[in-house]
């Protein structure tokens, strides 16, 4: 085993002792987490967005502008999601909420259904999903298999155009959802960050209202782990760092957090 190994186990070790002492869990979780899934990140140089102007595919404006454009970047997606399987790393997840209960949240900024797929419950989708549309006259939301649409979707009840019911670019967060989210960054003793640049906000804010705590409770902050391949925008806020892939770290954690005291 050569000494960075040994490093990181020393620090999954580590990591478990205060996920062991925690009372309250939560999770933030980005593109990183479904990299080895087979999704592609943002931020990588073989990124999703390449050949598209972020603008273009991801704002309302680039949806008034050219519908088909969104349409077919959102098919390509939905068609490349359908062959895709959580990994190992989603299911270690699903596997901590067992420990944590009603005390485990799971804030996601990925748009996937992976985490649900490998079991995950209390799951936030801060983004929104993939799997759902949004009217953008009535406002109705559905779900749909990920089939790519023949054609442009259209509303069954108003007519009006369907578009993907996911968070752009210059568009608010929803908010019931959000809160839960801020709560339960806000009042948790350890908070995991897995595979995510942390250069997104709001959601990145996460990071530093979990560290603050929650001062009306004069709760203290929380212990932060980050868990991705090397350091981030959350990194400052972090007490521990477990840099590696995290299909192999979570599972790693996890099966140290559960195994019985000697
Ligand atoms: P990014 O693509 O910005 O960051 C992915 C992070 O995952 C990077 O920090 C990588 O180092 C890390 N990573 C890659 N592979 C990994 C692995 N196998 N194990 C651990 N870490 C790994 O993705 P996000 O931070 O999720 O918003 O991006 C945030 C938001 O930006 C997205 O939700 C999306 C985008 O605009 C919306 O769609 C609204
Ligand atoms: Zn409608």
């Amino acid at each position: 085993m050569n000494p960075s190994e040994n490093d990181l186990d020393q620090a999954i070790t580590t990591a478990a002792a205060e996920l062991k002492k925690a009372n309250r869990v939560a999770i933030l979780t980005g593109a990183g987490v479904s990299a080895e899934s087979g999704v592609p990140t943002f931020r990588a140089s073989d990124g999703l967005w390449e050949g598209h102007h972020i603008e273009d595919v991801a704002s309302p404006d680039g949806f008034r502008r050219d519908p088909k454009l969104v349409w077919d970047f959102y098919n390509a997606r939905r068609a490349n999601l359908a062959k895709v399987k959580p990994n190992p790393g989603h299911f270690a997840l699903a596997k901590l909420e067992e420990r944590f209960g009603d005390h485990f949240a799971l804030i996601t900024q990925n748009v996937d259904g992976l985490h649900q797929l490998a079991g995950s419950i209390n799951v936030l989708e801060i983004h929104g999903s993939i799997h759902r549309t949004r009217c953008t006259g009535c406002r109705r939301i559905q779900h749909h298999e990920l089939e790519p649409f023949a054609e442009l979707p259209e509303c069954e009840k108003c007519g009006a155009m369907l578009r993907p019911d996911i968070v752009w670019f210059h568009e608010a967060l929803p908010q019931g959802i959000w809160q839960e989210a801020t709560a339960a960054a806000a009042l948790c003793d350890v908070m995991l960050v897995v595979g995510t640049s942390a250069v997104v906000h709001p959601a990145a804010s996460l990071v530093p209202i979990a560290r603050r705590g929650h001062i009306a409770d004069d709760k203290e902050g929380s212990t932060i782990i980050e868990i991705n391949l090397a350091k981030t925008e959350a990194s400052e806020f972090a007490d521990i760092g477990l840099y590696g892939k995290s299909g192999e770290v979570l599972p790693r954690l996890v099966e140290i957090l559960n195994e019985p005291d000697a």
